[in-house]
């Protein structure tokens, strides 16, 4: 493993592994044990997009790390004014021990990945979310007990959460339902892999545009906002089609009854989730962005070490 770049990459094996160094990393953490695995190591963030979890996330698990994060807005790098991705590699690489990158392509990722010599971490691309879904399986298995078995339905948009989530489904051995309206459904190449991701695992997966069909005796629910970042001009289309796909009591009560509800955050109350269900005992919502803090010491610690 050189980069995290997406979750069908990897092994289940290489899944399980990360899973089980976060939730190592977390406790030693509770317990004040310092691990400063990766003294004297730099991380260069470059985002292209706003955020709040994963840069404090990022930040301040390379700092415990005993490490040094380092901001890249891309309004302040030349990557911004047009400097090419494979220069930008060759310059970081000379600098740099690991490089995270949110951006809207996709392929810059991959590219970057490429050209540099160093780890390359995704930390939110069009496509993919990789490092919040590593978040959310350890916050499932905290929540549960056990991975192997259990049924996440994701209700909403065919985005980036969605196509990390039936990746990270089929390598932790979770069934998954997707519902997403007709023209919003996920993208049809990672559908055929995450297909054959799951006939390797032996699991179920399920691609319905009907959020009862999918959340039906569900362990986890878990959505995502109508209107992700740079789609903001369709923003009053998207949220009339989506209506029907909200996540609210009424639907909510089709899953298991100690469903655990799940959101990546940053939500929209009213719109994808009802304040009933994202406030409710059933909500994980703040687990889940603290494991971001563990789980991403875990993929620092397994690429830069
Ligand atoms: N969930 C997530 O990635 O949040 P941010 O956009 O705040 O980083
Ligand atoms: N789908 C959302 C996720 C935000 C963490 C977006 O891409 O904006």
């Amino acid at each position: 493993m050189k980069d995290l770049i997406s979750l069908h990459d990897l092994t289940n094996e290489e899944v399980k592994d990360l899973l089980e160094l976060g939730i190592k990393l977390k406790k030693e953490q509770k317990s004040g044990i310092e691990h400063h695995i990766l003294k004297g190591k730099t991380l260069g963030m470059i985002f292209t997009k706003s955020s709040t979890r994963t840069r404090v996330s990022f930040e301040v698990g390379m700092t415990q790390l005993g490490g040094y994060p380092l901001f890249l807005s891309s309004n302040d790098i030349q990557l911004g004014r047009g400097e090419t991705i494979y220069d930008t590699a060759k310059v970081l690489e000379r600098f740099l021990d690991g490089i995270m990158i949110r951006t809207f392509d996709h392929q810059d990722v991959i590219d970057l990945a490429e050209y540099a010599d160093i780890p390359v971490i995704n930390a939110l691309t069009d496509l993919l979310h990789p490092c919040q879904v590593l978040a959310d399986l350890m916050t499932a298995y905290e929540h549960k007990g056990r991975l192997e078995g259990l049924k996440l339905a994701y209700i909403g948009d065919g985005n980036n959460m969605a196509h990390s989530l039936m990746y990270g489904c089929a390598k932790a051995g979770l069934d998954c339902a997707i519902a997403t309206p007709d023209n919003y459904q996920c993208d049809s190449e990672v559908v055929a892999n995450a297909k054959d991701d799951f006939k390797k695992s032996g699991k179920e997966l399920i691609i319905t545009n009907d959020p009862v069909e999918a959340i039906k005796n569900a362990d986890v629910v878990y959505t995502d906002t109508w209107v992700s970042m740079g789609q903001e001009a369709e923003k009053a289309e998207r949220q009339k089609i989506f209506m029907p796909y909200q996540v609210n009591g009424e639907l909510f009560k089709h899953a298991a009854d100690d469903a655990v509800f799940m959101h990546c955050l940053p939500a929209y109350r009213g719109y994808e989730v009802t304040e009933e269900v994202i406030d409710g005992p059933q909500s994980v919502i703040f687990d889940e962005a603290e494991n971001r803090l563990h789980a991403q010491k875990a993929v620092m610690v397994t690429l830069m070490k």
